[in-house]
């Protein structure tokens, strides 16, 4: 059996001492150690049911040679203002979520229009394991290996149609399970965008998991959109609807403040964002801390190969 062909379970593909350190975790937090306000359905629910796992086997096209990210950073250090804008809000309050039942509508400019359960979008395409690297506009960074799919899979089948030239995503948003609705900061739901080519190139992941198991729902469960040319605000969490259109789509962070988030935010160190240099990176959960020296932020995140070509002739700083 192949590498590629090869299911491995995440208790294979992650290291030993991540798992190690993600049981204490769960532990030290039902014990309250871990210095938050844990949620009551925390310690009920991680400690009855665990993470579950999700089989996707390793695509060793996208790998990098750094480090991942511990699971415990990757999953208590979120932005998911739907929760919260502190850090660790998500991972505290996310519990209220419920994933189950959840459907996806795909529609707008397609040939067959579909609402899909997410099993059947979990079984749509073979799930394959990527090592990506994510840039955050904020100017921290993580490694993280994301469980899922390319996007194209799911845009071929419903088949835009030719008018098609952009791509919407639409977040849930229900006050009943989101605590942070109450607050004006961005109009909800939460939505991003992306232009079809980007949208269909392969680096596009529609994610699942992480780790090798199911998306907690602090990192967008049950279904977010990945791509890890961007910063991070373009990779849409807890996704209820994909709308293909003519036009360019208003997303919440430009609506917010059109100077500082435009459109397309690819990871540029040369195009400062207005109030800060986007030249670096701080890695999150680098042992050394603040001390922590800073990495110098590749264009388009290290991934230009896969990507430059679409913006060829485009004048990055009019279109950041
Ligand atoms: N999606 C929704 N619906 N709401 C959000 O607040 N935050 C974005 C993005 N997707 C956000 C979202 C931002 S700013 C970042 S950096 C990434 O999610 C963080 O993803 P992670 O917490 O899984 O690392």
């Amino acid at each position: 059996m192949s590498f590629h062909q090869k299911i491995v379970r995440s208790s294979e593909i992650t290291p030993k001492a991540v798992f190690e350190n993600r049981r204490q975790l769960i532990q030290s937090a039902a014990a309250g150690a871990f210095g938050l306000a844990l949620a009551p359905w925390f310690s009920r629910e991680a400690l009855a049911n665990g993470p579950q796992r999700l089989a996707a086997t390793p695509n060793p096209s996208y790998v990098v040679g750094d480090e991942p990210t511990s699971y415990k950073h990757v999953t208590s250090y979120n932005n998911f203002y739907e929760f919260g804008t502190d850090k660790t809000d998500p991972f505290v309050y996310a519990g209220s979520l419920q994933t189950k039942p959840w459907t996806v509508t795909i529609e707008g400019l397609v040939k067959k229009p579909v609402t899909l359960d997410i099993d059947a979008l979990l079984k749509l395409a073979p799930m394959e394991e990527r090592i990506y690297r994510m840039r955050c506009v904020e100017g921290w960074s993580m490694v993280i290996p994301w469980d899922g799919y390319s996007l194209s899979k799911l845009l071929n089948y419903v088949q835009p149609l030719g008018s098609a030239k952009y791509v919407e995503f639409i977040s849930l948003a229900d006050r009943k399970q989101m605590p942070g609705l109450k607050s004006q900061i961005i109009e909800w739901p939460y939505r991003e965008g992306l232009r079809l080519d980007e949208a269909m190139n392969p680096l596009t992941l529609l994610t699942f998991g992480l780790y090798g198991e199911v998306l907690p729902k602090q990192n967008g469960a049950p279904v977010r959109i990945v791509v890890p040319w961007k910063y991070g605000f373009k990779s849409a969490k807890s996704i209820v609807k994909i709308r293909l259109t003519e036009e360019m789509p208003k997303t919440s962070w430009s609506q917010f403040d059109s100077r500082e988030y435009g459109f397309y935010s690819n990871v540029n160190p040369a195009v400062d964002h207005p109030r800060w240099s986007q030249a670096t990176e701080r890695r999150i959960g680098d042992p050394k801390g603040v001390f922590a020296p800073k990495i110098r932020t590749q264009m388009f995140n290290g991934y230009a190969d896969q990507v430059a070509s679409m913006y060829a002739g485009m004048d990055l700083k009019k279109y950041y």
